[in-house]
């Protein structure tokens, strides 16, 4: 028995010592990083996962800003800073404009070929992403204009608000209702009411999936997946997540189709219905329910997290730098009538609410390492060789904080987007929603939304922290997207 265990022993070391050599040899196609070990990789000096922005600068500093690190036996290349992000993203753009289906993925995807526009890669996310695209700006014109449904939801979010009476509230959950309203008014053409049990489930559902994104579950799964697989809990529940938010979706297309078609295009799923009778026909047809669903999934889900979590960073700020908060009302105050809905076009006359606007999306980098990219041919980054099938990662959070870019990169400082007449200027390194071919899809969307809600609540009231609270946490919860620790804010209608 104990012979047997030193061979198996023996064995094991043997096996280790092969693949650390292995892993040598393939370090030198790669970037230069720090040394992989068997099985783990370079897990060990990030923590275990820990994908922090600071991390990733400081391995940076030892290997330059362009590096490889190894996720168990898998290389990723990092891209560490904005002039390195910009160049691996938009040198040669197509060829870093794939999307890896990490094993995570691919069981969202039900281990069938990734749809929709997210997952996607080649053909099929170039079809989805177009039509998304095209399709958002058809309904963003004329009667189903975008900027009045917000305005409507800003509405109902300042109704909401002023209901609470000026008592301590937290407003994440209210701010999640009305940017998702938004986003449900596209794609199914209706908006919900504030205590619609259905709906308050399929925000739960999207809030789940974007945990489960920043975690170390999510992590594992990738690198031992076969493990994970029968590993009861978070990666199990996210899986009935995303199928709870795909049979909603089914169901509202039937009613769709139960409702035949109209000759105005009245929503996502009506224009995507009339797409599919159109293109079906074709030999190989890209437009498919199949399809349709996993883009709506992912306008949903995007749509939902993203503008939602930034809202609430920019009232979490406006209470920790009241003098900010109240240099806004004075332009507001100054610019808008008092009955008047501020609309996106205000923008113009209030370059300061618009560069708070910014400093809360730069500041609170919700995206902090960006969304992994892949390699679809050979290519070149910089002086690298990049195979086809590679990692990329962009490190967003780096570029938005780099200090060859930013005065003061650590200092939540609206003058970043001011010039010396105080005027708004935009910066090259503000990339809060990537750069490159997948670039995100609802960026003009989400300024729009940012705008009106931001502007409008600040009109309607002055934020402020409980009476007793002195301390305000301002350090982000590692997630898919960066979220404040809960807090409660009082409001006091002007
Ligand atoms: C503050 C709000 C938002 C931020 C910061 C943000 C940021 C991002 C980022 C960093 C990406 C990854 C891009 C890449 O792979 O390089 C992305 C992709 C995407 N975003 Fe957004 N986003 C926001 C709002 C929205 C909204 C409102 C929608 C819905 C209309 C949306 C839909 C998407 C979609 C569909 C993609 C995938 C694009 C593709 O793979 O081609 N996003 N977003």
């Amino acid at each position: 028995m104990l012979a047997l265990s030193a061979i198996l022993t023996l064995l094991f070391l043997c096996y280790l010592v092969v693949e650390f050599v292995k892993l040598q040899r393939k370090r030198q196609q790669h970037p230069p990083g720090p040394a992989p070990i068997p099985i783990l990789g370079c897990l060990w000096q990030l923590k275990f996962f820990r994908l922090d922005r600071d991390i990733l600068t400081e391995v940076a500093k030892s290997h330059g800003d362009i590096f490889t690190l190894w996720f168990g036996q898998v290389p990723v290349i990092i891209l560490n800073g904005f002039q390195a992000v910009k160049d691996g993203l938009t040198t040669h753009p197509e060829d870093v404009a794939g999307r890896p289906v990490t094993p995570f993925f691919q069981a969202m995807a039900n281990n069938k070929v990734a749809s929709g526009i997210f997952l996607a890669t080649g053909r099929t996310w170039r079809n989805q992403r177009r039509f998304s695209l095209m399709t958002l700006k058809r309904l963003g014109l004329g009667k189903m204009n975008l900027e009045y449904q917000i305005q409507e939801e800003a509405r109902h979010l300042v109704e909401t608000f002023m209901n609470a009476k000026g008592k301590p509230m937290n407003p994440s959950f209210a701010l999640k209702l009305a940017v998702s309203n938004v986003i449900c008014a596209v794609v199914f053409g209706h908006r919900f009411s504030n205590d619609d049990k259905t709906f308050h489930h399929l925000l739960e559902a999207v809030e789940f999936i974007f945990k489960f994104a920043g975690s170390l579950y999510y992590r594992l799964y990738d690198v031992f997946p076969w493990v994970m697989r029968c590993v009861p809990g978070p990666p199990k529940k996210t899986l009935s997540c995303c199928e709870s938010v795909c049979s909603f979706i089914r169901k509202e297309i039937s009613i769709h189709q139960s409702r035949g078609t109209s000759e105005e295009p009245a929503d996502f799923i009506h224009c995507y219905l009339a797409q599919i009778e159109k293109s079906k026909d074709q030999l190989k047809p890209a437009y498919d329910e199949h399809n349709m669903i996993q883009s709506i999934f992912d306008l949903f889900l995007a749509g939902t997290e993203t503008s939602s979590t930034t809202l609430c960073w920019a009232l979490l700020y406006m209470v920790a730098y009241p003098d900010v908060q109240a240099k806004v009302q004075k332009e507001i105050d100054a610019t808008v009538a008092p009955r008047q809905m501020i609309c996106y076009e205000d923008r113009k006359n209030l370059p300061y609410t618009n560069a708070v606007i910014h400093e809360v999306q730069r500041f609170s980098t919700i995206i902090s390492i960006g969304v992994s990219r892949l390699s679809v041919k050979d290519t070149m980054i910089r002086q690298f060789p990049i195979k086809k099938g590679i990692i990329i990662l962009p490190n967003i959070a780096s570029a938005l904080m780099d200090p060859n870019e930013w005065e003061t990169p650590r200092e939540f400082n609206p003058s970043h987007f001011l010039d010396r007449d105080g005027k708004f200027t935009c910066r090259e390194a503000f990339i809060p929603f990537s750069i490159g071919h997948r670039m995100c899809l609802g960026e003009h969307l989400a300024r729009v939304e940012l705008f009106i809600f931001f502007s409008n609540l600040l009109k309607a009231f002055t934020f402020h922290l409980p009476e007793g609270v002195k301390e305000i946490n301002t350090e982000p919860i590692w997630g898919g997207t960066l979220q404040p620790h809960y807090f409660e804010i009082c409001t006091k209608p002007r």
